[in-house]
């Protein structure tokens, strides 16, 4: 049984927000991560799973060595605690759709069925939650997560303090719904994150950098990223639990962030696939709304045709080539 296959035929029926150009994306980071960073054991999953969409996908998503522990964050029946009533969790059809899509069943998985700020001890004193999440996971396990949970501020701020704190050197975290001006919580969040992690970049950090971000000339490359996240380090972390995530991409209605010291290597891998042609995906500098460093953006009003007509065929050829 080809499950990719599955998944992908049967795409449209399921219940979730997922774009094909979110699944695209998110190939070309585990291809990254798994070929050329050799990362093949950190921790896949999500925060707020609805009916399992995506995270189908995610945990297809598992390096065939099956070291990656998989996990999944939603108040499921808790009602109560989805205090935005963003989306409708349902925990017997979110375990049917990954056994069915991912062939993963509900014994090989990290599930915790609660509010996701629970885990933040920052901001929650249920203890037991988080030795169970810190049990569980370990430190420093997660390779790749989606946050798409409770939408409000203060949640997406938690979410992302949490997966910071628990990510590999080299990990990617999505955050979900930066451009929808209905949950304006998220771009909130995200900003109030990035300005406590931070430091917003100006001419007097470095201005020979200023000048060639300026122009828009010239390309993030490796050694400009490099400066980018020293010039914009802060001095002292007020915030040693929360640590630093950078965006690379904004893409489809998602922001990608990822440590400083693989921001470099993931901008130059972007780099590199423009190159190649996949131009719906093209430098700009990062909106307010998400600090000051230059990241890969879409161009919005040209993403949906290119996409169509030659990146998607192009990606799923190679993607049934590899999952065969
Ligand atoms: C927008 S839906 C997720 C969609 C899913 N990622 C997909 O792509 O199909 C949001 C989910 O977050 C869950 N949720 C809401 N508030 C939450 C919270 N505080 N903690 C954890 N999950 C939460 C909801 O139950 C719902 O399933």
């Amino acid at each position: 049984m080809n499950f990719f296959l599955r998944y992908f035929t049967e795409y449209n029926n399921m219940s979730g927000w997922t774009t094909v150009e979110t699944l695209y994306v998110i190939w070309l980071f585990v291809q990254f991560q798994y070929r050329y960073l050799h990362k093949v054991d950190g921790a896949i999953g999500e925060i707020g799973v609805h009916r399992g969409k995506l995270t189908s996908y995610l945990y297809l998503m598992r390096h065939r060595n099956k070291q990656q522990k998989l996990f999944a964050v939603d108040v499921f029946a808790r009602k109560s605690l989805n205090i935005d009533a963003s989306g409708d969790g349902d925990r017997n059809e979110f375990l049917q759709n990954i056994k069915h899509y991912a062939n993963v069943s509900a014994d090989e998985l990290i599930i915790y069925e609660g509010s996701s700020l629970d885990l933040n001890s920052l901001l929650s004193n249920n203890n037991e939650a988080q030795r169970f999440w810190s049990k569980k996971l370990g430190e420093k396990s997660c390779q790749l997560v989606s946050i798409d949970g409770g939408h409000t501020n203060l949640l997406t701020y938690s979410d992302l303090c949490l997966i910071s704190s628990s990510l590999v050197d080299g990990g990617i975290v999505m955050a979900d719904d930066i451009d929808n001006p209905e949950w304006l919580g998220v771009r909130d969040g995200v900003a109030q994150f990035l300005a406590e992690t931070s430091v917003v970049f100006s001419e007097n950090h470095d201005p020979e950098l200023a000048v060639a971000l300026n122009k828009r000339l010239t390309r993030p490359n490796f050694n400009l990223s490099c400066r980018i996240v020293e010039a914009t380090r802060k001095i002292t972390n007020i915030k040693p639990e929360c640590p630093r995530l950078i965006p690379v991409l904004h893409y489809a209605n998602k922001l990608y962030l990822a440590t400083p010291n693989y921001y470099p290597h993931y901008i130059e891998f972007l780099n590199k696939l423009n190159d190649k042609g996949t131009r719906c995906i093209r430098y700009d500098t990062l909106r307010s709304t998400a600090g000051n460093v230059p990241i890969w953006s879409d161009s919005r009003k040209k993403r949906p045709e290119i996409f169509d007509q030659i990146v998607k065929p192009l990606w799923l050829a190679e993607l049934v080539k590899a999952t065969q």
